[in-house]
């Protein structure tokens, strides 16, 4: 059943950084958020050619690099000498690729939580899962309450869920991301094990918001850059939005 209970999440969640102030997925990004009064970031974690976690939206580096090519044939070396930041401004040159690890280092320092989007690149659902849900159990700290685990790709939730049941007492919770409203949305839900939806602002109406709502899950809504639609959202029971712009949010909302 619903583990929801165990995990609480802030209302405003910093999208994939704060991406509208600096680039997205970087450490710097965290910072900003930071700045910005965030209290969670979410970010899309994906598999390099030889197996590292990585940060990176897209499946290949073209648009938030100065590289080209897929990232899933790239080396970590390869893909860490790329500068991930002058696409975005010069002012951020120095921005790079992080590691997993690195952005949870990254984001103990910064007292952040977070949501892990695992975000695999086509075909490899699976180990992309077991690489982030490995990486998490390795450097997650102890104390800190579990960041919230989602993806798009029911294997790779199904994959993590099975890795969480071999872990009695400390799987880490897990959302589903949908992009459009599937009928069985509730049953995909309940053989995830999921604790929370992540729904696309376009796709979700009042009457479904109720409904996740009165089936237990935590309800959070992407990517809502408007003060107006995130009031209507919170009116309708969502828990949490993920912005680009987490000080915006916060001065028109509060937390
Ligand atoms: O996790 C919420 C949101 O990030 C999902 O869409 O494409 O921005 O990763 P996308
Ligand atoms: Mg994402």
């Amino acid at each position: 059943q619903s583990q929801q209970a165990a995990l609480s999440v802030p209302r405003v969640i910093g999208h994939r950084g704060a991406a509208q102030a600096a680039p997205e997925n970087t450490l710097e990004g965290f910072i900003e958020a930071k700045a910005q009064g965030a209290s969670w970031v979410e970010f899309d974690a994906k598999l390099t050619a030889d197996n590292a976690v990585i940060l990176l939206h897209d499946d290949i580096v073209d648009r938030t690099t100065n590289g080209m090519g897929f990232a899933a044939q790239m080396s970590l070396s390869a893909l860490q000498a790329l500068d991930a930041g002058s696409w975005f401004g010069p002012a951020w040159a120095n921005s790079r690729i992080p590691t997993l690890a690195e952005t949870i280092a990254c984001l103990e320092r910064l007292e952040l939580g977070c949501n892990v989007e695992i975000k695999p690149c086509p075909g490899r659902d699976r180990e992309t899962a077991v690489g982030v849900l490995d990486e998490l159990g390795r450097v997650w700290p102890t104390a800190k309450p579990l960041p919230l685990v989602s993806s798009f790709s029911y294997e790779s939730l199904l994959e993590a869920r099975r890795i969480n049941e071999a872990r009695p007492g400390a799987g880490f919770p897990l959302g589903l991301l949908l992009e459009d409203a599937p009928a069985d949305w509730l049953g995909l839900a309940q053989e995830l094990g999921a604790v929370s939806i992540h729904c696309w602002h376009e796709a979700l109406t009042q009457d479904w918001a109720r409904a996740i709502k009165q089936a237990g899950y935590l309800l959070l809504v992407y990517t809502v850059n408007d003060v107006n639609l995130a009031r209507q959202l919170f009116a309708w029971g969502v828990d949490a939005v993920f912005t680009d712009v987490p000080g915006r949010l916060l001065a028109e909302i509060g937390r």
